[in-house]
């Protein structure tokens, strides 16, 4: 990926002698700088314009919810913060565990989190139904010319993905309690040619083996079902009953929180690290619809 400083020496090269000269000639006799200075707040005005310019036409295609961070002082402002996302999924592995692992994000949004894990070496796949965060995503990539080889991005739905090869890992974070059913989109997820997963939901308190009707929460809402907010022991139960084992829950404590109190920055409350029981084979055959 081509940084933002590579752009600014680009466009240095090709115009900062005129552009120099005139700086010189406007700062002339008002105050004087050497031509490094110069050279600086020229890179500061055209970094500045260009992100001025960035951020206004991305805010054309729509509001972005996860935010984008590029470096410290240039990113994409939303709601959901990806340090915070990506911070949970780094909880106890090395930092080079990415590094070189083919990942498959399903239901990016604007891409955020995909490109923290980017930055750890990943080469990513990000599948996004929703055509403005597509276009969000699109956007970027094309901006900082990333190529193919290191992130494919789709406008499809997820359950096209066991079509998209071989992964390391497969994100499937703050998808499952939109759902009609969530068992079928877990057993989905085990479809794919994968052995680890991170997936998440949105958790209700307690230990019951219970599920409410998300429309509880949205009583305006035209739909009768809105998905199902579980607890935490009936989604671990789900889990094995499609075929996951070995099921870590990345952050006890928010887990036994409702929803309500998820933390600021992230979307959900249950955050899970799996592995696919291969010794199970055929759960999509329970789903006729998948096959
Ligand atoms: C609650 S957001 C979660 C975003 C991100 N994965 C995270 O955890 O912060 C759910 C995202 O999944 C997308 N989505 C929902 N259903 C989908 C589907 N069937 N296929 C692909 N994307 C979907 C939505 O458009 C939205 O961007």
């Amino acid at each position: 990926m081509q940084s933002l400083e590579g752009r600014a020496s680009q466009l240095l090269d090709c115009c900062c002698i005129d552009r120099c000269a005139l700086l010189e000639r406007t700062f002339f006799g008002m105050k004087s700088m050497d031509k490094n200075e110069l050279l600086e707040t020229l890179k500061r005005s055209i970094l500045a314009t260009e992100k001025t310019d960035f951020l206004k036409k991305l805010s054309e295609i729509g509001p972005c919810h996860q935010s984008v961070v590029f470096n410290d002082d240039f990113r994409i402002p939303g709601i959901w913060n990806p340090l915070h996302l990506s911070e949970m999924l780094f909880r106890g592995l090395p930092e080079d565990h990415w590094e070189g692992k083919r990942v498959l994000d399903l239901g990016a949004n604007s891409g955020g989190l995909t490109l923290e894990l980017m930055k750890r070496g990943a080469r990513c796949v990000a599948v996004e139904y929703k055509r403005e965060y597509y276009e969000q995503m699109m956007f970027w990539k094309k901006y900082f010319d990333i190529s193919d080889d290191l992130l494919e991005v789709h406008h499809d739905t997820l359950f096209n993905s066991n079509k998209l090869g071989k992964f390391d890992i497969v994100l499937g974070l703050g998808l499952a309690y939109h759902f009609r059913n969530i068992s079928s989109f877990l057993d989905y997820l085990h479809t794919i040619t994968c052995t680890h997963f991170f997936i998440s939901t949105q958790l209700m308190a307690g230990d019951g083996l219970v599920a409410v009707n998300r429309k509880e929460f949205h009583p305006k809402s035209r739909l009768p079902v809105l998905g199902w907010h579980v607890t935490n022991n009936l989604f671990i139960n789900m889990l094995e009953d499609s075929g996951f084992e070995n099921i870590r829950v990345l952050d006890e404590d928010i887990a036994k929180c409702g929803w309500e109190s998820i933390p600021m920055g992230l979307t959900n409350n249950g955050y899970y690290f799996v592995e696919k029981n291969t010794n199970v084979i055929d759960f999509s055959a329970k789903n006729m619809k998948f096959l």
